[in-house]
């Protein structure tokens, strides 16, 4: 097990925030954790012009989205940048859903996520709630790792 101080999380729908989480991952030598829902999105759960697709029930009802695995040894980070893409202007359920699963006091959040052409908006402000105690320093949207 690595004594890394980094951790970097991410999710990704579609491929975009992966790339670019483990392209920041591996240049900078940091841990790198894949928040996995229980159940993964399909094309059809994530087209969003569909009212009654998956991904707008779940934002309408602020729905908590299960995830899979837990990170190990979450306490010995001290930065960690969590990576995703951004939906309907903020974090998806699902990122909310992992990241109170955590003790975040003292922790140093950085923020980068990849978008359609949508700027960072709220997103830091509406994750907030979802890891008390942390200090969000950074929230940015990316086209790539050297952007982070
Ligand atoms: C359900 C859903 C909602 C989205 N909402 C927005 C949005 O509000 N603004 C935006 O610029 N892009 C939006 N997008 C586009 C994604 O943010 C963009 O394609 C992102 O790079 C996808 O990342 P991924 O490949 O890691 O899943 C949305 C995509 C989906 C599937």
């Amino acid at each position: 097990m690595s004594d890394n101080k980094t951790l970097v999380l991410y999710f990704s729908a579609e491929g975009n925030t992966a790339k670019v989480a483990k392209e920041y991952a591996e240049k900078t030598g940091a841990d790198v954790f894949e928040i996995v829902p229980e159940v993964k999105y399909t094309a059809a759960d994530i087209r969003w012009t569909n009212p009654l697709a998956r991904c707008n029930r779940e934002q309408i009802a602020g729905k908590e989205v299960p995830v899979l695995g837990k990170v190990e040894n979450f306490d010995q980070y001290e930065d960690v940048y969590i990576g995703f893409p951004i939906w309907y202007g903020q974090a998806p359920r699902v990122v909310h859903t992992f990241c109170k699963g955590y003790d975040w006091k003292g922790k140093k959040i950085h923020i980068f996520a990849t978008s359609g052409g949508s700027g960072i908006g709220k997103t830091a402000e509406k994750l907030a709630p979802s890891v008390p105690g942390a200090e969000i320093v950074d929230a940015k949207v990316v086209k790539s790792a050297d952007e982070i």
